[in-house]
């Protein structure tokens, strides 16, 4: 997606670097520092540190960094549920998240969990269509992560440039992060788009997870689309495609270049949603989320014409632009777009300034858009609820 509608100014990849130097340290809580420069208040506590019982050694060589493996870790198959286990220092069977993947049957109609432990996984992982049914399940957003660092540039396009890509239906991933480390792109840059996660697999649901990038970081591409709890952060459009998506209790925080007091330059936009016509039963919903962070950015623009975003119960910081949304420079889209807000709050909710097509969404016209019928829920979410595993 093209940036040249927002001029960018400066940012420091400090907090990149600051992530790079804890690389070579993965068991601590490399997430909390660099959240810490991103944002000014944190909901969760990024510290915390699960530590597994001792006095377990895997594959017969004593092998000192498994000292705190879990004991009897994984379990067997049931007739259920397969688990593979992923660990960097070789604890368990796998040291690649790709390669558990690998190991997944095909068209398997179990439940199949890559179960990953703490650890930053620096490689690019593709869930294939072929792989349905696959959840992975980290430590906490703050513990695990898989990162790599293509551009559209370096991937031939925006499209490819995920650091995790998932085509498969039924993919769920529960306390893991997915990050994207490319250099934050610079004034007049073309191509340094980064994508952190492609979802285009049908009902996938995000329990717990962390979405880092800057420009275009999370691709919610296509489905129907679940995300609980998850934290995303971004700069230029950064939650963007064509799904039909639930975010919920989620945390939305801006790294957009920071605006001086007065100036009123956009430099972001939280979504640029894909909806090319009235046949298509997608959008993206916010209930319960907050915004914040730096820069002086819209709620949503319209990347393709009849682009549906709604924002409920959201507190919403005062680096909301004051018009909220964007029609692409295309006035013709402010027929077709549905951008509506509900009951938010906070100095970035005042609706006085809003673009003319923004709706104040009366209780009638919010309700379909406020709990997890909107993306059917009640024919998939639930089993993927019963079925957490934890270790
Ligand atoms: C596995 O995937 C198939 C096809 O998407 C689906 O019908 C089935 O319910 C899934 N099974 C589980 C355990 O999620
Ligand atoms: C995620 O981690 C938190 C704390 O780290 C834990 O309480 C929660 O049960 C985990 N949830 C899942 C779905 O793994
Ligand atoms: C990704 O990181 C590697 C290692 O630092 C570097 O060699 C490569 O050029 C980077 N790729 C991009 C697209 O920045
Ligand atoms: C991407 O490629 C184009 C064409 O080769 C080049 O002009 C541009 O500088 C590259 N962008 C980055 C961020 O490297
Ligand atoms: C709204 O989100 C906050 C923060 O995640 C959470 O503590 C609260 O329980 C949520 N409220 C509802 C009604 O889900
Ligand atoms: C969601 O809200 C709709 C409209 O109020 C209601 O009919 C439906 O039962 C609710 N679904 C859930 C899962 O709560």
């Amino acid at each position: 997606m093209s940036a040249k509608v927002i001029s960018l100014y400066c940012c420091v990849p400090a907090a990149f670097l600051l992530l790079f130097a804890h690389l070579n340290n993965p068991t601590t809580s490399f997430l909390g520092a660099l959240l810490d420069l991103a944002t000014p208040s944190l909901p969760f506590d990024f510290l915390t540190v699960h530590y597994f019982s001792n006095y377990h050694r895997r594959r017969g060589a004593y092998n000192p960094l498994c000292d705190d493996f879990p004991p009897d870790f994984p379990p067997p198959d049931t007739a259920a549920t397969s688990i593979f286990c992923v660990d960097p220092n070789g604890c368990c069977d796998f040291t690649t998240v790709q390669s558990a993947v690998d190991a997944v049957p095909r068209s398997s109609q179990k439940r199949n969990v890559v179960w990953i432990n703490k650890g930053i996984y620096f490689e690019k992982v593709t869930v294939p269509a072929t792989k349905p049914n696959i959840t992975f399940q980290g430590q906490g957003f703050d513990l695990t992560a898989i990162m790599w660092n293509d551009t559209a540039n370096s991937s031939h396009g925006t499209f490819y440039s995920a650091s995790v890509s998932v085509f498969a239906a039924g993919f769920v991933a529960k306390n893991i992060s997915f990050m994207n480390v490319a250099p934050i792109p610079r004034p007049g840059d073309v191509g340094a788009q980064a994508v952190a996660l492609r979802i285009g697999g049908d009902q996938a649901a995000f329990w717990g997870c962390g979405f880092f990038g800057a420009q275009d970081t999370l691709h919610d591409d296509r489905g129907r689309h679940y995300f609980k709890e998850c934290f995303i952060q971004g700069s230029i459009d950064f939650i963007f495609g064509d799904a039909r998506s639930l975010y919920e209790n989620c945390r939305l925080i801006s790294i957009a270049d920071p605006v001086p007091a007065g100036v009123r330059s956009i430099t972001g936009s939280v979504t640029a949603h894909a909806r090319e016509s009235t046949q298509e039963n997608t959008g993206y919903s916010f209930v319960n989320c907050s915004i914040g962070g730096t820069g002086w950015i819209w709620l949503g623009r319209a990347w393709r014409p009849y682009s549906r975003v709604v924002f409920a119960y959201t507190s919403m910081s005062e680096i909301i632009a004051s018009d909220g949304w964007n029609d692409w420079n295309d006035p013709s889209r402010d027929q077709s777009v549905f951008y509506g807000e509900y009951k938010c709050t906070g100095g970035g909710a005042n609706l006085a300034g809003r673009a003319p097509y923004a709706l104040e969404l009366s209780d009638v016209q919010a309700l379909p858009y406020l709990n997890t019928s909107y993306v059917d829920g009640d024919l998939w979410l639930k089993p993927y609820c019963d079925s957490l595993i934890s270790a």
